[in-house]
């Protein structure tokens, strides 16, 4: 039994579930999609990756006796039909293509205590796995907001969970920058909610879709963006940003102990050759360190190869940026007594929600938060390794 320091006791930990270089946000950066009218919308686009009931999609053809590549895994794409694939691939530690297994399931809902007639906002829906639970809690008579950036992915979960039963009077799509939260609320008449949840980052969707070029482990554009519509991406930041600019984001988003060294060779061989493609990237991280450090260790390099991508990539969406605005705004979105519970997945998120949660409380915003970081269980750990870096914090506000 581990207590999450709210006074109740969860059962058993939730099994198989989850700087300086930023300029003040500007209005329209900081609302992501800008909160045009038309994008706070119920179902706001039509998804373009839906197969066409008429005319059923090929199999894609695949060399060997297994798909190797994202998008050859049709069985993993296509959850409803391979129920049996699917439990195999959760059951071996992996995420399917294309979903995402939410992270502390269970504490998030001891945290949020979502009751029934109350509303809650989801402000990162993703794959939309912590609010299909929260959902029946509110019923009767609440209602779920589901917020995501992402254009390509939330009208796909936003159609999943109508396929589920959750029609419009129930839950909400909103495809919105959580930072953009206050006029959300506004905009649907409310004056607050009764419980937040913001799992930050990117989903297993984003990350595991070559498209996206959020992975270096297959040859894509440099893109990196959770709104792809939205400049820059990664590979117009990179071409632009100064050697101290790059340096100090390198610090300020992944604590990379070669930002120097990285930062000032980066700089030099773009000049030659622009940064087009994720693949390029790691190999001429991994060539600068085989060049410029003792004993270069490919494990090692490979930590150095994701911290960048990490640093590019909160640098281009603004990440810290749209947190702190997020933070600043949360505690006049709740309702008295209401709850937030955040999940972060590195320090410098959770510094700032930390620190967000201490200064209400001593303002007295907040009634209460945690001392204590809530981690996952070994469990949860082992069947889900993404879980591993996920820290929850929460904060419940005055009455
Ligand atoms: C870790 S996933 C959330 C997964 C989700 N909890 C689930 O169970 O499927 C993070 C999601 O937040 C979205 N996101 C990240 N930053 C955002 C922001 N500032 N505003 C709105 N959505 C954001 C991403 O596009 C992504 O879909």
């Amino acid at each position: 039994m581990r207590r999450l320091g709210l006074g109740h006791r969860i059962g058993q930990p939730a099994e198989g579930t989850g700087g300086p270089n930023h300029p003040p946000p500007k209005p329209d950066l900081v609302s992501g999609c800008r909160l045009r009218h038309s994008d706070a919308v119920s179902d706001p686009l039509p998804d373009p990756g839906a197969p066409s009931p008429e005319k059923p999609k090929r199999r894609p053809r695949y060399a060997g006796k297994h798909p190797r590549r994202f998008e050859e895994k049709y069985k993993e794409h296509n959850p409803e039909r391979y129920a049996g694939d699917i439990a195999k691939v959760l059951a071996s530690g992996k995420t399917p293509a294309g979903m995402h297994r939410p992270i502390m399931v269970t504490e998030i809902l001891e945290v949020l205590a979502p009751r029934p007639g109350e509303t809650a906002v989801d402000c990162t829906l993703g794959y939309g796995g912590h609010s299909r639970e929260i959902l029946p809690r509110l019923a009767p008579g609440g209602r779920l907001i589901g917020l995501d950036v992402d254009p390509i992915e939330h009208p796909k979960t936003t159609a999943r969970l109508r396929a589920a039963g959750f029609g419009e009077e129930v839950f909400t799509a909103v495809r919105s920058n959580f930072a953009g939260l206050p006029k959300v609320l506004a905009d649907l008449g409310l004056g607050g909610a009764d419980a937040i949840l913001a799992d930050l980052g990117v989903s297993s969707m984003q990350l595991d879709d070559p498209a996206r070029g959020f992975t270096f482990k297959t040859d894509s554009p440099l893109d990196l963006r959770l709104n792809p519509s939205r400049p820059p991406s990664a590979e117009d930041w990179l071409a632009r940003v100064s050697t101290d600019a790059l340096a100090e984001a390198l610090v300020a988003n992944a604590d990379e102990p070669h930002a120097a060294l990285l930062a000032r060779e980066l700089t030099r061989r773009r000049s030659a050759t622009p940064f087009t493609r994720t693949v390029q990237l790691a190999d001429a991280i991994r060539a600068i360190l085989s060049e410029h450090t003792p004993r270069p260790d490919a494990e090692a390099a490979n930590d150095t190869v994701r911290r960048v991508f990490q640093a590019l990539r909160i640098a281009v969406n603004d990440e810290f940026g749209v947190l702190d605005l997020f933070l600043r705004h949360l505690p006049h979105c709740l309702n008295p007594g209401g709850r937030v519970a955040i999940l972060t997945f590195h320090s410098g998120e959770d510094r700032r929600v930390k620190q967000a949660f201490r200064d209400g409380v001593r303002s007295g915003l907040y009634a209460r938060t945690n001392e204590e970081v809530v981690r996952a269980g070994p469990a949860e750990r082992r069947a889900n390794p993404r879980s591993s870096s996920a820290k929850l914090r929460w904060a419940i506000r005055a009455v």
